[in-house]
């Protein structure tokens, strides 16, 4: 969903243009056979099912992050696997930090590197564009025992960053992306480190298999793919084949998919046409954190639960705004809320005028007025389930700094504004 400004200061809600992604084949096979695929390994941490959170700025706080584990954990309970027992339900990763905002200590960055009291494992994205910075960020968040796990981020499309070097523009260095990549791997010691990355820049500057083989020749623990191209943006089609490829290729880690998961049925349809070893869920949970109950119950070979009337959608939209106001200590939290509160709506008929007061509150007291006037035993629109949400944007060419692709094996960092990543993957 999409806020447009309109004259006079008043702000409406439109839905972007209807596109949905369409149903894998096999569609029906929503739930796995016993056995049928393993738990997730990544380094000491064992994860089942095998799902991770993409981290996604703006989204996987504390309370997203909490909210979505909960429900993650309830899927887990309906199925009573062995492979539950000493693993974690799902993986949850943080939002991204940069190296250099961390170690410069911006409060806005400290902030978002923390976690939730009970939470366990800690993950969190990490970005940098200097080996030596991305080194220290890391010895230094381990040797506080701040984090389990530290995730890469190599596949930011934002112009800003990749016209200097940075971002889904950096892979190209592949001498440098290698130094990176070891820098963290050396300061992380024992606390495994992934990376995550896009297919290239575009069709013709592919770099996600050599991408893919330096994280496993340097020590990362596993390596996570989103199927499209930096130009590609968020358009079109996740191509799965290409995690099927890096998987041929990257032989000794686990390989992660990510890309269009929007239901269980793509999280095993993914699995089983790539061999990937975990899937990575980005908008398809935008609210919807139950999906990852549902995640739980298909790779358990157990119903999938049923969809929520907005009675239960309702509820859990109450108390992931009265998480976030706990979390961030007051009701001014509440305005990063109101894209959850239009995300939790899609496709209810709630109509025009409801969904822009929805838009609009300010306090808790508002938010539980405006779910009174919704119809609790509406049911669960399953028109929206494979609606993108959030970003959709592209395709949209990628501008490099001159002479970027000529001098591939430069491996000093690009400096300028590569680093002034604010989020994207
Ligand atoms: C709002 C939003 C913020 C994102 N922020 C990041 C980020 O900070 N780091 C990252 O690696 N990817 C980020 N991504 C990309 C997702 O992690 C994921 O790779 C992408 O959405 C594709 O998965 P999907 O098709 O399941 O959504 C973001 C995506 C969205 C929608």
């Amino acid at each position: 969903m999409r806020r447009t400004r309109k004259a006079g200061g008043v702000t409406s809600v439109q839905t972007p243009p209807e596109q949905v992604i369409p149903e894998p084949e096999g569609m029906a096979l929503a739930c796995a056979a016993p056995g049928e695929f393993p738990a997730l390994r990544i380094g000491p941490m064992v994860v089942w099912p095998p799902v991770i959170l993409a981290p996604m700025a703006g989204v996987t706080d504390v309370p997203f992050r909490a909210l979505c584990r909960e429900h993650g954990e309830q899927g887990r309970m309906m199925g009573a696997s062995p492979l539950s027992i000493d693993s974690a339900p799902g993986l949850y990763v943080n939002q991204m930090i940069t190296a250099r905002a961390w170690l410069e200590d911006h409060p806005k960055t400290l902030k978002l590197a923390e976690f939730g009291a009970d939470e366990s494992p800690r993950s969190i994205q990490l970005y940098g564009t200097v080996p030596e910075e991305v080194g220290e960020t890391v010895r230094r968040l381990v040797d506080q025992g701040a984090v389990d796990h530290i995730d890469m981020n190599f596949g930011c499309p934002v112009p800003k960053v990749t016209k200097h070097g940075g971002g889904a523009a950096l892979p190209v260095r592949h001498r440098l992306l290698r130094r990176i990549v070891r820098a963290a791997v050396d300061g992380a010691g024992d606390i495994p480190v992934t990376i995550k990355f896009r297919m290239g820049v575009d069709d013709d500057i592919m770099t996600f298999i050599e991408t893919g083989l330096i994280g496993e020749d340097e020590g990362c623990a596993a390596i996570a793919l989103h199927a499209r191209t930096a130009e590609q943006l968020y358009s079109g089609h996740a191509r799965w084949h290409a995690i099927g490829e890096l998987k041929q290729a990257v032989t000794s880690i686990p390989v992660l998919g990510n890309g269009d998961i929007w239901e269980p049925a793509d999280a095993l349809a993914m699995m089983r046409e790539t061999d990937c070893d975990g899937v990575v869920i980005g908008r398809g949970c935008l609210g919807r954190p139950w999906l990852f109950s549902a995640l739980a119950a298909a790779f358990d070979g157990q119903p999938l639960p049923e969809l929520p009337s907005f009675a239960v959608v309702s509820q859990i939209m109450l108390r992931h705004a009265e998480m976030l106001v706990d979390w961030y200590g007051n009701e001014g939290a509440l305005r990063q809320f109101r894209k959850h509160a239009l995300w939790y709506l899609m496709g209810f008929p709630i109509g025009g005028d409801m969904r822009n007061q929805f838009a609009r509150f300010t306090t808790l007291a508002e938010l539980r007025e405006l779910v009174e006037l919704v119809d609790p035993s509406e049911l669960f629109p399953p028109g929206v389930l494979r609606q993108p949400r959030s970003h959709s944007g592209g395709p949209r060419a990628v501008h490099l700094p001159e002479g970027w692709l000529a001098d591939r094996d430069n491996d000093q960092p690009p400096g300028g504004g590569a680093d002034s990543i604010v989020s994207g993957g």
